[in-house]
């Protein structure tokens, strides 16, 4: 595949978002035009599914909430990356296949192959180049959440326990394949947490060309 696919993932208050941003302006000012998308969301009917899924008002059992994330992916992968992959194009997904292993299987303690197996489906097993685990612990990441005003939505109000969960089953993901993932301390100021994205990011960049 020509282009390069990297991962943003963490758990709440990471402040991945914010790199995401700051790596797509450092992409960009190289004359390079990265695709920003996000999940779950980013097509007209992740957005739907989005809604439903972050609404306080409704309640989706476990796995009909595990579904729903890996529907709005499989229409995400199909219309949006693959097609900017196959340009050759960078793209930047803020949050991925490891999420539903983190949140559904860590957090929620869904079966994990089960689980591993609906995103190869969704997906045509396309597993991303680089993933980079913004990795907080969990008391400052859910206090720079509720400090953000408005900003919580049904998963962010889970119990403390539930967050634990989603951290070390992240933990546990990046151990294990330490060829794509790498860990990043995000207690580290912004800038600096820059500064280490693009350590890893900058070196990948030979021979993509969009
Ligand atoms: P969002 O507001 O985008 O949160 P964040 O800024 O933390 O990424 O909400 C996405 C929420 O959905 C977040 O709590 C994680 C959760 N989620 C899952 O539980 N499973 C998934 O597969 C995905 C993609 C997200």
């Amino acid at each position: 595949m020509p282009g390069l696919f990297v991962t943003f993932e963490g758990g709440e208050g990471s402040g991945k978002s914010t790199q995401i941003a700051r790596l797509a302006a450092r992409l960009r000012a190289l004359g390079l035009d990265p695709l920003v998308t996000r999940e779950p969301g980013g097509t007209p009917v992740g957005e739907g599914i989005r809604a439903l899924l972050l609404d306080h008002e409704r309640r989706p059992t476990q796995l009909t909430e595990a579904l729903l994330m890996v529907a709005a992916r499989a229409q995400l992968v199909a219309t949006v990356i693959r097609p900017a992959l196959d340009a050759g194009r960078i793209v930047l997904c803020d949050r991925y296949t490891d999420s539903t292993l983190a949140y559904q299987g860590g957090g929620r303690g869904l079966d994990a192959a089960m689980l591993a197996g609906w995103n190869a489906s969704a997906t045509g097993h396309l597993v991303p180049t680089v993933t980079l685990l913004f990795d907080v612990p969990i008391s400052v990441g859910l206090e720079r959440r509720h400090a953000a005003p408005g900003a919580t939505n049904r998963l962010d109000r889970e119990p403390p326990d539930f967050h634990e969960r989603v951290r070390e089953r992240y933990l546990e993901l990046a151990a294990a394949d330490p060829a794509r993932w790498s860990r990043l301390d995000a207690t580290v100021s912004t800038d600096e947490l820059e500064a280490r994205v693009w350590e890893v990011i900058g070196p990948r960049l030979a021979g993509v060309r969009g």
